[in-house]
């Protein structure tokens, strides 16, 4: 026989849509999507939030409109950050988060699941994620993990299906688990923001929550959120959550950390969730506004991303849009 110069595998499985739709080892569905939904109190219009287009920071009642639209969308888990009118000290008043809470589940009973961010971000006067010592020059662990614990039974109580800290603060996970089984509420899960990075990325979030930092004592979140430096302990504090009772890990951001996604899909059982949060998202918006790329397609070509990663749940400010855009993939 002549000897054969060309290769024997060729690009059948690139041939046509339908053998590329056939072949397509990522699949995508918005089931797996969580929408993060804002709500501030003392609002009295919703606010837009610079670089994240169409969303936005609700009021009390807009925020019942904006998850009605989301479940006409299909999408039906949430996560809540509620941004309260007062900023505090020491002594926190949860009552809006709630408040806010109590109306969602008033309103679409099991229709929604509903997670909340815990963290204290939003209610400080200097904007960090937990209390900080006399010179604010450091986070207080224990006490943050004590007053977050607080934070959790409240949200619980209000009928919260799923917590999920951001804080990073040191045996958070341990504690919100312990005191929630204490109070009969076992079956409120926690999804941990586990490898949570100190990050760039999360400028639009805050301008939305109100929660940079703006203290002359710490200046950053650098001693508690995780160094972009440092993969191997980003996988040991994840797994560490996992040890404690996560039953979700988070990893944040996630289009530039999908080698943590991948590298800890190999070291634990547990779901992941990625976090494709608010700078990575305005980077596309922004992109797409300048016609450099089509939307639609970007946003879903980071989906795969993820997904290939190994992320089994998706955070994306475009959930609402997952059904339909992952509908009509050209593949
Ligand atoms: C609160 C929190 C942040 C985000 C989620 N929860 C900001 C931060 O840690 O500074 C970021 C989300 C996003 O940027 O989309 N700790």
């Amino acid at each position: 026989m002549e000897k054969n110069n060309y290769p024997l595998t060729r690009r059948r499985l690139r041939t046509d849509t339908y053998m590329r739709e056939l072949t397509a080892g990522v699949k995508l569905s918005h089931k797996n999507f969580i929408q993060p939904l804002f709500a501030e109190e003392g609002l009295s219009n919703p606010r837009s939030i610079a670089g994240l287009g169409s969303v936005q920071v609700d009021t009390t009642e807009t925020l019942l409109r904006t998850i009605g639209f989301h479940l006409q969308s299909g999408i039906s888990k949430f996560l809540l950050f509620p941004v309260p009118a007062k900023k505090y000290g020491n002594e926190f008043d949860f009552s809006f988060a709630t408040r806010m809470v109590k109306a969602i589940r008033n309103r679409f009973g099991a229709d929604v699941w509903l997670s909340v961010d815990l963290c204290l971000c939003s209610y400080t006067t200097h904007g960090h994620c937990g209390l900080l010592n006399e010179d604010h020059s450091a986070l207080l662990n224990s006490p943050t993990v004590e007053l977050l614990s607080r934070y959790a039974a409240q949200l619980a109580a209000a009928g919260a299906d799923c917590i999920a800290p951001s804080d990073m603060t040191d045996g958070r996970v341990g504690a919100i688990r312990i005191t929630l089984d204490a109070l009969g509420f076992e079956n409120v899960s926690i999804m941990s923001y586990a490898a949570k990075f100190s990050s760039q990325f999360y400028g639009p979030f805050r301008d939305a929550c109100q929660s940079s930092p703006n203290t002359t004592g710490l200046r950053n979140r650098k001693s508690y959120q995780l160094s972009p430096f440092n993969p191997g302990d980003a996988i040991a504090t994840a797994l560490r959550d996992e040890q404690e009772g996560a039953d979700i890990l988070m990893v944040k951001p996630a289009a530039l950390y999908t080698d943590i996604i991948a590298k800890l899909k190999e070291s634990t059982l547990k779901p992941l969730a990625a976090y494709h949060v608010s700078g990575e998202y305005a980077a596309i918006e922004a992109l797409a506004e300048k016609g450099l790329v089509k939307r639609e397609a970007a946003h879903v070509e980071v989906w795969a991303a993820l997904g290939r990663a190994g992320a089994d749940i998706i955070i994306s400010y475009a959930s609402g849009q997952a059904k339909k855009w992952i509908d009509r993939i050209e593949y």
